[in-house]
Parts: structure tokens; sequence; C-alpha cells
């Protein structure tokens, strides 16, 4: 009996849509805050397997999720690659600026990447054992887009506009940075998959900044290329697609990059989404985040709305972004008893 969460991604229209969250292992549960504790900090969580895969395992503990996701960040890749990072408490991540001929140059190559981030293979090979039969294993990394945003401004930044500054000013090392960041991307899901990791997603949380030409260029086509090759290496390993505030640009993605699920986020709806994204395939998505802050009965309401837009094809029940520390974790039950009945 395949896992539910396996079936929708394969196309497969369930009564029930397998569930899983964005940052599901995160701040807002005490047990994460625990652990993390114990780490000591951030990175140290996140190249620790055995706290790691603790962390990952603890959301499926308390609600019972159709998948665990990898506790890791998109922003190992480009440690590995060769950037400083280190991570500000309340603030976020910060780097080293990579914007120079001979920074890109000097970067780590793809097989030396993989190597580096043996640990995080660990954890995922400690997981999977360790779930429930029904529970899928998801890996993931950043696309590159998104991670050349961060290792360009060596931080997050509102408009992402140091990236798009070098991408139109100097777009021969613009383009050099994205095939390392792409490469590397490559070897380290690839080595996800043989640990483990029973579908990968793809995370471009700033595709939405891109412009039309500039998408298809930045966004869709190194998902593209990264799709491919794990495609070539792992037939039968399915990839999700999170191509964040794409718009009207959601429709044909599935296409465009060769994903087999979509991840919508929550600005665009989930009836207009059934008609032009779902028709391609499985999406998965898009309860806003907030209202697992504030509860109430359109917690409920906005829950079922989604699972009946989505019912006529394959969904997978997710936020449209990841749920943020001021959630009330009992409203996580409540949206899972409004999905599951
Ligand atoms: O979803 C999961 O539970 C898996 C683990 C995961 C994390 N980050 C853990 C994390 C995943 C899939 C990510 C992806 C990630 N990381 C993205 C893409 C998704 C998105 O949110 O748009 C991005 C852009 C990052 C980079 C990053 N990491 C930022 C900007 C921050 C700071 C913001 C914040 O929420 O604190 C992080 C830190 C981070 N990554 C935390 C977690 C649980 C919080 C760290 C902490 O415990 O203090």
């Amino acid at each position: 009996m395949t896992k539910p969460l396996l079936r929708a991604l394969a196309g497969e229209t369930l009564p029930t849509p397998p569930v899983w969250m964005m940052r599901q292992a995160g701040r807002y549960l005490p047990e994460y805050k625990a652990t993390r504790a114990q780490a000591g900090d951030f990175l140290s969580l996140c190249y620790n397997p055995e706290l790691a895969a603790e962390v990952t395992l603890q959301p499926i503990r308390r609600y019972d999720f159709d998948a665990a996701i990898l506790f890791a960040d998109i922003l190992l890749v480009p440690q590995a690659l060769g950037a400083e990072l280190w991570f500000v408490t309340g603030e976020g991540p910060r780097l080293a600026p990579v914007t120079e001929p001979a920074q890109i140059e000097a970067l780590r190559p793809a097989a030396e990447v993989r190597e580096r981030l043996s640990p995080i293979y660990e954890t995922l090979r400690l997981v999977g054992p360790a779930l429930p039969a029904q529970t899928a294993l998801i890996g993931f990394a950043g696309a590159p887009w998104t991670v050349a945003t961060y290792m360009i401004a060596g931080r997050g930044t509102p408009d992402q506009g140091p990236a798009h500054e070098m991408r139109e000013k100097a777009p021969e090392l613009f383009d050099a940075l994205m095939e390392r960041i792409t490469d590397a991307t490559i070897e380290y899901l690839d080595a996800q998959i043989e640990a483990g990791a029973e579908t990968v997603k793809i995370f471009d949380s700033w595709a939405g900044s891109l412009p039309a030409d500039a998408f298809a260029r930045y966004s869709i086509a190194p998902i593209r290329r990264i799709i491919a090759e794990l495609k070539a290496r792992h037939p039968g390993v399915p990839v999700i697609a999170f191509p964040r505030g794409a718009g009207a640009a959601y429709e044909g993605i599935a296409h465009a990059t060769g994903a087999d699920c979509i991840a919508l986020d929550q600005f665009v709806t989930a009836e207009w989404a059934a008609e032009h994204v779902q028709r391609d395939g499985c999406v998965q998505g898009n309860l806003d985040p907030a209202h697992l802050v504030s509860g109430g009965p359109e917690l409920e309401t906005e829950t079922r709305r989604i699972k009946a837009a989505f019912a006529g094809g394959p969904h997978v029940f997710n936020l449209g972004h990841g749920i943020t520390p001021d959630a009330d974790p009992d409203n996580v039950h409540r949206m899972l008893a409004a999905i599951r009945g």
C-alpha cells in the first residue's frame, strides 16, 4: 500500500488529501525550542543528525502528518559552496556576500559540496526507519535563484535588489554563479534521495520578484535542469516545485519544469488554481499561515474551502508558506480535524 503523499504526487485523487506543513518543525512547538536549546544554535541543530532527526519527527508524533520534511536549511548549500554563513537570533541568516568573479571561481565543486553535506544524509537515514508506515519522507533544497539572492545580498532583502542588479548588470557573472549553485543542488538532492528521501521539494521563495522574461530564465530553467537530472538518475522519485509568488505564471509551470507537483502560495485562490494549475497534475497548498495564528471559525471554513476546491484532482494539503513562530499548536489540530473529519 503506497503512502498517501506518494499516491497524490503520482496523480491520484484521494477522498482525504494527505497533509503536512511547511516549517512544521519550528519555533511554534515547545519541543522544538527545547531541542534547539540542547543543540546550542540553529546551525548546530542542522548538522547534528540525532537532534535534527528528533525535530523532524516531533511534528509527526504530535500531529501524525502524512509527511516528514528533513530538518535542514536551504542556506547549507551556499555554506558548503564556501560562503560564510551564520544566523542572528531574532533576525535571520547572514552570509558573507559572493559577488566578485574570483569569489565565484573559488566556490567548491559540486562533488565536494555533496561530501560536505553528509551529516544531512545521515539525518535522513535516521528518520526513514523511525517513521510510521504511512508517512513519507521529503528532502529539499532551495532553487538556484532564491539561493543566489541570499549569496549576493548576504541576507534576506525585501526586494532581492542586489541579485536583480547583478543579473541585469553582470549577466555572465550571474550565470556563472547560478550554474555553480545548480550543479551543487543536483548533487545534494541526489544524495538525499540515495539516503531515503522519497520525494524532494525545490523552494523558490523569491521567484515572484522576477519579471516575466527573467522568470523563465532564472526560476524555471534551473529548476527544469535540476529535475531533468534527478529524473535521469531516479526516474520514479517525484519532485515538488514551489515557485512562490508566481501568480498567473503558476499556469503551465508543471510542464515547463517537469515537476510532479506544484506548491501554491496563498496569493492565488484555490478555485483559480484548481482550474489553471491542477489540470496539469498534483497541487500542494494553500492555506494562509495567518489562520494558524488567528484560529477561530475562519480557520475551519478556509480549510474546508481549500479542500473542496481541490477535491476534483490530486491535492496535498499544506500552507501557502511556513507556519510562523506565533502560531497556536492547537490550531493545527483544528485544521487537521477540518481536513480529516
Ligand atoms: O519546513 C521544514 O520544517 C523543514 C526545515 C526548513 C527550514 N528552512 C528550517 C528553518 C526548510 C524547508 C527551510 C527552507 C528555507 N530556509 C527557505 C525556503 C522556504 C521559505 O521559508 O521561504 C528559506 C528562504 C530559508 C532561509 C532561512 N532560514 C531564513 C530566511 C530563516 C530566518 C527566518 C526564520 O524563520 O527564522 C531561516 C531559519 C530557519 N530555517 C528556521 C527553521 C526552523 C528558524 C531558525 C530558528 O530555530 O531560530
